[in-house]
């Protein structure tokens, strides 16, 4: 266990904001975590992971908590399904490298994507068509309001879109492991339009070109910082969607009809179209492959060049289409 005051983040945000904590505290166990002075750790608690969907917004005046719980289990019921439970502190693609590996499917179209597992089941980290809801059977916790582990299936976990109840409940529940499900049988997701056509033989192969778009997409975190995709894609009613496309002046207009008859559009198209490919902002900058990303360019962007960014990309596109992008990364301090 690890407890240490006015700690340097820098190395737990992947957009590398250079900020400080008043208290950094790391556990390795349950027993650990349940063990730790709570009375003595400065308010507020917030707790992160690989800090991959962060963006600090100046120094946290509280306590940043940590898991370093990192085992993988796989419970063999010699069926064609496999358990696994994963430690919250694993990091997600080493844990889907060893599950491809394995041969398992499941969890091979989520390959590449920075975080640990904690913090993946508690945003529904999701690409190429799988959410991690899909392979969550339950997740162990603990309760910071009665300090007493608990569990909840995956659909007390009300997962949605980026969403679940761990948010909703701001800080209350640390996620101690996750129980996924895996399969010996293939069963391949190839939806997404960029994955038709590739190598299904086997989760390793789907891994392996999964890696490489997403490589050609978006900044490699060991080179450049950033914290993926910075926007939600905004979800709009049908009326809303016309006056897109009107703004959008004889250009088609990339959507998806949803359940109920709502309509995503992709925020990446709608920055695209007001011109914020490689804009800049002090050290910070709209990554040009991908526009739903902002980038650390310099690698001393300050929190303030960010939020300026940002601030400029959500009133440009609510000016030119009427829509109100909201941050998929959250903020901290608020
Ligand atoms: N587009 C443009 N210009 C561009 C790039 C994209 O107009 O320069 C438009 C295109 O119409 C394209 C559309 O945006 O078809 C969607 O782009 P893409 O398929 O790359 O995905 P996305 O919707 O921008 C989401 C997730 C990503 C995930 C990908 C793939 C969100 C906020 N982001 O991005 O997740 O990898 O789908 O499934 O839902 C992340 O959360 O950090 C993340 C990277």
């Amino acid at each position: 266990m690890t407890v240490e005051r006015n700690y340097d983040l820098s190395a737990h945000n992947t957009f590398r904001m250079k900020v400080k904590c008043a208290c950094f505290a790391e556990y390795g166990s349950v027993e650990e975590l349940a063990g730790l002075d709570w009375d003595s750790l400065p308010r507020p608690l917030k707790h992160i992971g690989e800090g991959s969907n962060l963006l600090f917004t100046g120094d946290f005046p509280g306590t940043i908590l940590h898991s370093a719980i990192r085992y993988v289990k796989y419970v063999d019921v010699g069926l064609d399904e496999v358990p696994v439970i994963a430690g919250a502190g694993v990091r997600w693609d080493d844990l889907v490298a060893e599950l491809c590996g394995h041969g398992l499917w499941g969890a091979e179209n989520l390959s590449h994507i920075p975080g640990e597992v904690g913090a993946a089941a508690v945003q529904n980290i999701g690409a190429y068509g799988v959410e991690i809801k899909d392979i969550i059977s339950g997740v162990s916790c603990y309760d910071l309001v009665t300090r007493k582990s608990c569990k909840f299936t995956v659909d007390q976990c009300r997962y949605g879109y980026r969403e679940s109840m761990f948010k909703e409940a701001g800080d209350r529940y640390v996620i101690t492991s996750a129980l996924l499900r895996l399969t010996r049988s293939p069963r391949p997701r190839l939806e997404y339009k960029g994955l038709s056509g590739v190598d299904a033989s086997s989760p390793a192969s789907i891994r392996n070109a999964v890696i490489d778009i997403r490589k050609s997409k978006l900044p490699e975190p060991s080179e450049i910082g950033s914290a993926g995709s910075f926007f939600k894609n905004p979800v709009i009613s049908a009326s809303d969607f016309v006056r897109v496309c009107n703004a959008a002046t004889g250009v088609s207009v990339p959507h998806f009809v949803l359940d109920g008859g709502m309509i995503k559009v992709p925020a990446a198209w709608l920055i695209d179209q007001c011109g914020f490919k490689g804009e800049r902002e002090g050290g910070a900058a709209v990554y040009e492959k991908q526009p739903l990303v902002i980038v650390n360019a310099t690698g001393s962007a300050t929190p303030d060049d960010v939020l300026e960014l940002e601030r400029r990309i959500v009133a440009t596109v609510h000016e030119r289409f009427g829509v109100s992008l909201s941050p998929e990364v959250e903020h901290l301090p608020k």
